[in-house]
């Protein structure tokens, strides 16, 4: 089983610290990103994506490899230190890449089968906003379970994370660590992504067909009662 990292900063700190400790323990064959260092580019809001297809993405040569890795693996762990209260700027740059995957787009049926984990670590404010904001693409992906671990470290780097809360990380991520591998190889969709990809069902049979979203529905049997995750 494959594990892939999305780090969302270029250096070896606290968060990067956590997403490591948690993919050592869930055991698998691991695949490691850091943002910018593998992929740099800002959405160009060209919309070649939706209105062709990710492949033809302007940036698409520097993003296939984090795209396939993250298509082929069993556990996606995406990671940001909270910079203002929110993920860093190279996260969401690079998750803007992906708005074809969302549910009420074109997802990919391979996202049932998989489970993800949103990592933020803070001084001491803002891990709520920060795991929602990587967790919003990773449950509209259609990921089967998203986890969120967010944490206050009161620290600049790992060396001085205070004992007590690193006792806290070593427990969290022992517990995550058995409730992923407890789920491993199950198939589903989490409820928020059901729920739009329900809605997004309902508008396709009754307003005019968005294209190339209803062919690639169409052709997935999607409008006659197949799910990405059945
Ligand atoms: C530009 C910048 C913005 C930050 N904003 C916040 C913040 O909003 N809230 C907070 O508690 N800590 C904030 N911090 C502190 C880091 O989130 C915290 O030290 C984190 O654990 C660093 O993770 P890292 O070692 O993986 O880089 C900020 C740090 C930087 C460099």
């Amino acid at each position: 089983m494959k594990t892939v990292i999305i780090h969302g900063q270029s250096h070896a700190g606290s968060t990067c610290m956590v997403a490591r400790e948690l993919a050592q323990k869930v055991g698998w064959q691991t695949q490691e990103f850091f943002l910018p260092r593998d992929f740099d580019k800002p959405c160009l809001g060209c919309f070649t994506c939706f209105q062709q297809d990710l492949t033809h993405c302007p940036h698409y040569a520097q993003l296939e490899p984090l795209a396939n890795a993250m298509l082929e693996a069993d556990l996606i762990i995406l990671e940001s230190p909270v910079y203002v209260y929110h993920a860093t700027g190279q996260m969401m740059s690079f998750l803007d890449h992906f708005g074809t995957w969302w549910m009420i787009h074109r997802p990919r049926p391979e996202m049932s089968q998989k489970q993800a984990v949103s990592i933020a670590t803070a001084a001491g404010g803002g891990m709520k906003s920060t795991v929602r904001d990587m967790a919003d693409s990773l449950e509209m992906w259609g990921i089967h379970r998203v986890y969120k671990l967010g944490l206050g470290v009161q620290a600049t780097k790992p060396g001085e994370i205070p004992p007590g809360i690193q006792k806290k990380i070593h427990k969290k991520t022992d517990v995550l660590a058995r409730k992923i591998l407890s789920h491993a190889g199950q198939q589903g969709c989490n409820s928020r992504g059901k729920f739009w990809f329900a809605l997004m069902g309902f508008a396709q049979k009754h307003f005019p067909p968005m294209e190339p979203d209803y062919s690639y529905w169409e052709q997935q049997g999607w409008h006659r009662g197949g799910r990405p995750w059945k």
